[in-house]
């Protein structure tokens, strides 16, 4: 597959209905004040996948290979959540984005889930790994009171403010991946390119709404920062485990292939991974009093990529 081409090559951009703009807190461009948020009904047939579809790169392929370990729960949990907190959204601009949002998440939930399946068809059993992602969403993370009550609106609120500070890094990786030439250059399998590159130009497409939605329910800096403050920690960490567990289950590697922090900013410089230094300076714009999502990433980029993306394309057949 090509490399995705540059922000300025922007096609033209699908717009919402006229109606009244509700002012909003912070900086927003044009092109994407003006974006309507639709899903895209992909499928992949995953069944000429090889193990390591970044060829001769194990650790790339099971460090992105964490994504299909977390996202399917995880952004079923973004879903369950967002449609909790649709009655108490007043702003009827606000409202529309967040059904986009979760119209868009539900399509992502289900695309990753299939790549789970492949894995146990090759012999890597992710269950065990699943068991524990399902257990932080259902019973850590789960609706805890009715949400017209103050402790259950409360309890709502902090969620989408953890919602929040995640799509602080799904937007950075889908700007990074966006622009990693070194993906192309690696030939990794250009279906999984593909889902990275879609999924991605959709996490940038759609980076302001949790943002927008928590500022809408709670405006205070504080719980922004205690938020990030926790997510940031523990999705490193369950990041570390699942390329972990996944290298050490691998069937292929038969537990030979240690991951190393190394060996990790080694495929960086080689544009197989985001770099660390990329993603710390990433998460402490998060943590700037007039940060707003549309500062990073571009609008254009993903809908160009969106435009030429072959399982969008499809979708939109
Ligand atoms: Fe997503
Ligand atoms: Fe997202």
């Amino acid at each position: 597959m090509s490399s995705v081409p540059p922000a300025a090559a922007v096609p033209r951009i699908a717009r919402r209905s006229t109606r009244t703009l509700v002012q909003r807190p912070a900086v927003r461009t044009d092109e994407h004040r003006d974006l309507a948020l639709n899903p895209r009904d992909v499928h992949f047939d995953w069944s000429r996948l090889p193990m390591h579809w970044v060829p001769q790169e194990p650790l790339a392929t099971h460090t992105m290979n964490v994504l299909h370990l977390l996202l399917p729960e995880g952004e079923r949990w973004f879903v369950r959540t967002f449609r909790e907190a649709l009655p108490l959204i007043t702003d009827e601009r606000l409202r529309e984005d967040v059904i986009g949002f979760i119209g868009q998440e539900s399509v992502h939930a289900e695309a990753h889930q299939g790549v789970l399946d492949l894995l146990l068809a090759k012999g890597l059993d992710p269950a065990p790994f699943v068991r524990q992602v399902e257990w932080l969403f259902h019973r850590v993370l789960g609706r805890r009171d009715d949400p017209t009550g103050a402790a259950g609106r409360e309890n709502l609120i902090e969620r989408v403010a953890i919602i929040a500070a995640i799509e602080h890094f799904t937007a950075f990786l889908g700007d990074w991946v966006l622009n990693a030439p070194g993906l192309d250059r690696a030939e990794v399998d250009p279906m999984m390119l593909d889902l990275l590159r879609w999924h991605g130009a959709e996490e940038v497409e759609h980076r302001s709404v949790a943002y927008d939605l928590l500022v809408h329910l709670d405006p205070s800096y504080l719980r922004r920062m205690r938020t990030m403050a926790v997510t940031g920690p523990v999705l490193t960490w369950l990041w570390v485990r699942g390329v972990r567990f996944l290298m050490l289950t691998d069937p292929e590697l038969e537990g030979r292939a240690k991951p190393t922090w190394r060996a990790y900013v080694q495929a960086s410089r080689r544009g197989l991974l985001p770099g660390l230094t990329g993603a710390a300076r990433s998460a402490a714009r998060y943590v700037k009093p007039r940060y707003h999502p549309t500062q990073e990433g571009s609008t254009g980029q993903a809908v160009a990529y969106l435009a030429r993306s072959p399982a969008a394309r499809a979708a939109a057949r």
